[in-house]
């Protein structure tokens, strides 16, 4: 039994299978993940995470109760859950990544408007039977009175029902998304809003990571629910039942993420690079390849820009890195090829015998990302909207004297946008002028811009960021 439990649909490790059958084991991905290995680590705290492949399912299979550390995995303590694939498939790709993403990133327009119909209800059963499978297994291995944290948007109806199950429990659910304000929440069939409105209510803790996003599911539960909203001491009344809602903004852990970037590896992705551009300027954007990061319009506004500022030709390369992504929904595959296509009409119209004026790199590589950091003179991070985003962030601290052209929709703008150049995301005109603002930057000015940029970045790193959220649930 466990006093600290930690529940997402990522997992720290995943599994595949090689071509004699075996199973290799590998680091999870995504940005949730990364942030909370770091913090499990040392301490005893269970996490409960979806199998999401076949190589994971194998793995489960072979595992006593799914428990990875008792089948002898070197993981920590992990639980991994056999969701059926058809379940987990209308449950994640279904719901939470095409439906919830969309809601709450703001996503749809009109040729790609939601429609709920039958099928979508049949997909809504599944996220219920998922998110039911995770509140089951929290509910077996919680000891009484744990604490348990639940991540993120597939798992918005877990703390409800864990709550029955376990009375006993204190429950945090933590959003590492944006929350869409009512007017726009509210797009979703009644039902189904005030299901997942009510499902976060069911813990004693909703967190958000900017206040602007808090202040956004206050202002739906009070318009869908009916709920007492306290704005001043930020809690939620519903049904006898009283929610605190938590502002945790997190940030980066500066000293290790200089650690890695210090690597050989990295320092040979750098040399390689240099080696490419020469003495160029570098204008640098990482991202996965993902509708809400809005690299087709940041592309754009780099053509924008070239077409602007001919003074740059030859002087200036754009490093775009747009590494895959949910690549089972036709959305993002589409998108992926909107990036080539932008990329390449950059190409035909500028590239010159001596000249490359984007290099676009689409497959995923963390040395060379972080080599990329640490060369930009501009780290362009222009998100229609983010629940915070890390880049904003890891860039400043790898790179002193980067200037840093910022969405004003990343949630990182609420710490970071007095020393960034803030955009709108849809002003490609605006944002083209924003990147030649950047590179014409006073030295001096990059570097006081960057100390403080640095300084905000590294304020709450994931560590001191979980140990909060563990405090206000209380001991
Ligand atoms: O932004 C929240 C988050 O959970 C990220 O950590 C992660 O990158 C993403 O959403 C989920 O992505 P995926 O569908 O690849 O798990």
């Amino acid at each position: 039994m466990n006093t600290v439990l930690l529940a997402s649909n990522r997992g720290p490790v995943s599994f595949t299978h090689a071509d004699d059958g075996t199973l290799t084991m590998r680091r999870g991905g995504g940005g949730v993940v990364s942030g909370l290995s770091e913090v499990v680590k040392d301490a005893d705290v269970l996490w409960v995470c979806a199998a999401l492949s076949d190589g994971d399912r194998s793995a489960v299979r072979l595992a006593p109760g799914g428990r990875l550390d008792q089948a002898g995995y070197d993981t920590g303590p992990v639980r991994m859950l056999d969701i059926p694939p058809a379940t987990f498939h209308r449950a994640y790709n279904a719901v939470a990544n095409s439906t919830l993403w969309f809601v709450n990133h703001l996503l749809y327009d009109t040729p790609n408007s939601p429609q709920f119909d039958t099928r979508f209800r049949r997909e809504w059963e599944s996220y219920q039977d998922y998110n039911a499978a995770f509140a089951l297994a929290l509910a077996e291995e919680a000891a009484h009175g744990a604490r348990v944290m639940v991540q993120d948007y597939h798992l918005t109806l877990a703390p409800a029902m864990l709550r029955v199950e376990r009375p006993d429990l204190r429950i945090a659910h933590f959003s590492h998304t944006p929350w869409a304000p009512p007017e726009y929440f509210s797009l979703l069939p009644d039902d189904i809003a005030a299901e997942l409105l009510t499902g976060i209510l069911g813990a004693d803790q909703a967190g958000f990571l900017t206040a602007r996003w808090a202040s956004a599911f206050m202002d739906c539960c009070e318009a869908l629910l009916g709920a007492h909203v306290d704005r001043v001491q930020r809690t939620i009344g519903y049904e006898g039942h009283l929610t605190r809602i938590g502002v945790h903004p997190l940030g980066v852990d500066g000293d290790a993420l200089w650690a890695r970037a210090s690597e050989p590896d990295v320092e040979s992705h750098m040399a390689a690079l240099r080696e490419r551009v020469g003495d160029r300027k570098l204008i640098v954007r990482i991202d996965r390849t993902e509708l809400s990061k809005n690299i087709v319009r940041g592309l754009s506004s780099y053509r924008q820009f070239l077409t602007d500022h001919p003074e740059w030709h030859g002087k200036v390369v754009h490093l775009a890195f747009a590494y895959p992504s949910r690549h089972d929904l036709p959305e993002y595959r589409e998108y992926t090829a909107a990036v080539q296509r932008c990329a390449q009409q950059i190409e035909d119209e500028f590239a010159g015998e001596d000249w490359d004026p984007l290099i676009l790199n689409v497959d995923d590589d963390y040395a060379r990302s972080l080599a990329a950091y640490r060369m930009a003179d501009v780290l362009l991070v222009n998100p229609i909207r983010d629940g915070m985003n890390l880049v904003a962030k890891e860039g400043p601290i790898l790179a002193p004297h980067c200037a840093l052209v910022l969405s004003r929709e990343a949630g990182a703008a609420a710490e970071l946008g007095s020393d960034a150049l803030l955009v709108n995301p849809y002003d490609v005109s605006g944002t083209a002028n924003a990147l030649h603002e950047a590179l014409t930057l006073p030295e001096e000015e990059r570097a006081k811009r960057g100390t403080r940029l640095r300084a905000a970045a590294t304020a709450l790193p994931p560590r001191q960021w979980f140990a909060d959220q563990l405090a206000a649930l209380g001991d």
